[in-house]
Parts: structure tokens; sequence; C-alpha cells
């Protein structure tokens, strides 16, 4: 028998609060060399993804690959240590359902971190940036098929999927911490190639200021069910055409070179969320 949606969510959750998890308020999604924030939560509980009914196993390396509860900055917080990618091979579904089980487990609001590639001129990697809107350009989309009303409307509105009021929490703790803090729209592609340089053109001219290949999906999830978002990337690198070349060592590097400066930016944000 297969089950349906609800059922399967139902079926995590409760899995999940069996481990003593019971209160969520802020689901965090960590990106790509971003996961070591979720070593400062405090009295964590921690489940492997491998041990949790319905999750997939994460193949990329640098993804611990494991859920982690507890208090960050006095707020109960469960975050993803390492995600799942469309690239990896997992259909839309799996890539949002840890979006849809935090929801299940009372999140409201989300914090989604990803590593990214700058298209904007101006910026420099090793730049932080708020996304405050994304262009959907993985060639897919993770709510095509039957809508379980239950999670949200068929027809989502997205001119509010980036929680303004969030951004602007984001901003002015960066101002106040002297982080500097860019703000831009991240266009998301499936990956696993980076882009052309004829690609990173396009991407500039339909408005894209960072380029990835994770968050739109989790981002929709999010809004389908009236989550509250706040997005952040790390721009890594800047896109094919505007530097030598592009490879993932770069990106581990400069996400090690920022990590405490983004460590202390989420804190703060959500200590004042
Ligand atoms: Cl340049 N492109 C994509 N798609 N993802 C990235 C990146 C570029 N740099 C870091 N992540």
């Amino acid at each position: 028998m297969t089950q349906t949606l609800s059922e399967q969510l139902k079926e995590t959750a409760t899995f999940i609060q069996s481990k003593g998890i019971k209160e969520v308020e802020f689901g965090l999604i960590l990106g790509s060399g971003l996961g070591e924030l979720a070593d400062e939560i405090e009295n964590p509980i921690k489940i492997a993804y491998e041990d949790i009914p319905h999750f997939p196993v994460s193949t990329v390396v640098g993804h611990a690959g494991q859920l982690v509860y507890g208090e960050l900055s006095g707020r109960k917080v469960l975050a993803m240590q390492g995600r799942f990618h469309y690239y990896e091979g997992y259909s839309m579904q799996t890539v949002v359902f840890p979006v849809r089980v935090m929801h299940a487990l009372g999140a409201e609001s989300m914090i989604v971190t990803n590593a990214a590639g700058g298209v904007n001129e101006s910026f420099t990697p090793g730049n932080l940036m708020l996304i405050t809107d994304h262009i959907n350009f993985t060639g897919n989309h993770p709510l095509i098929g039957t809508n379980d009303e239950n999670l949200g409307p068929r027809f989502p509105d997205m001119s509010n999927a980036y929680t303004k009021a969030y951004g602007e929490v984001a901003k002015s703790v960066a101002s106040k911490l002297a982080i500097p803090l860019q703000q831009g729209v991240y266009m998301g592609f499936s990956g696993p190639t980076y882009e052309t340089p004829a690609e990173i053109r396009f991407a500039r001219v339909i408005g894209a200021d960072a380029v990835g290949m994770s968050t739109v999906a989790e981002v929709i999830a999010a809004a389908h069910m009236g989550m509250k978002v706040l997005g952040i990337s790390c721009i890594t690198n800047l896109a094919a055409g505007m530097q030598a070349d592009l490879n993932h060592k770069e990106v581990v590097e400069t996400t090690e070179r920022v990590k405490v400066e983004f460590k202390t930016l989420i804190k703060q944000v959500l200590a004042e969320l």
C-alpha cells in the first residue's frame, strides 16, 4: 500500500517527536560548508537522516546528513545539517519533504542558506547576500501533481515568499555587527554543472544577482504552507565568465573563510526575529 503524503508526514513527525523533539519554532537549512552552525545548538538531539522514515540519504561530500534540534539564541530550532539536492537525482517532492516535516512539527518559520555564485558585478567572493526573491530555473517544480489542500492552496502566491520583515531584521543586525550584507535575487539552476558564461549573461539580464543549485524548491514548499522565510546566500565565487574558472574547492574555501561571520549573523538574527 502506497501512503499518501499526509500519512508519510505524520509517520515521520511522530518518529521525530518520539526522539524528544516537541516544539519547533524555526527550521534551519544549512548549505554547503555552512553546517557548522548546527554544532552551536545547545542541548542537541541529533538524528541521522538514514534513521528517519521517508528521508532519503544525502550523497554530497561536505554534507553531514542529520537533523539537529535544540536551542540557538534562545529559539527552538530544528536544523538540517546537509540538504537534498535535485541534482542528486531526488525528485522535487523528496527535496522539499524535510521542509514539510519541519512545518508538521510546528515550525512557522524557516531560515534557508546556501553557497551561491555571484552574478551581480558589484559582489565579491565572501559576501553574504540576503535573498529578496528567486527565479525558479530548475526546470521542475515541487508542487506539480495532486495538491494536498491540508498543506496549502493549488495556486500559491509567491509575492511574499521571502518575508520582508525578516529581511529587515537581517539588514539591521548586519549593520549593527558591521557584517557586509548584499541583497538580491537568487536564480536556481538544476546543476550539477556550473553555468556557462552565456547562461550567466542571460541570468544577469533577467534579473539574477546570484546563482545556485538549491533553495528555490524548499522556499516554494514553505510559501505553499504559509511559512515565513529568511534566505541568506554565501557568495563563494563569481559565476562563469566573471572569474578564471570554477571549482567546488573554492566554494568550500570561501565558506570556511566567512563561516564565523555567517554564524554570528544567523545567531543574532534568530535572537531578534
Ligand atoms: Cl557559479 N553556480 C551554481 N549553480 N552554484 C554555485 C555556484 C555557481 N557557485 C557556488 N554555487
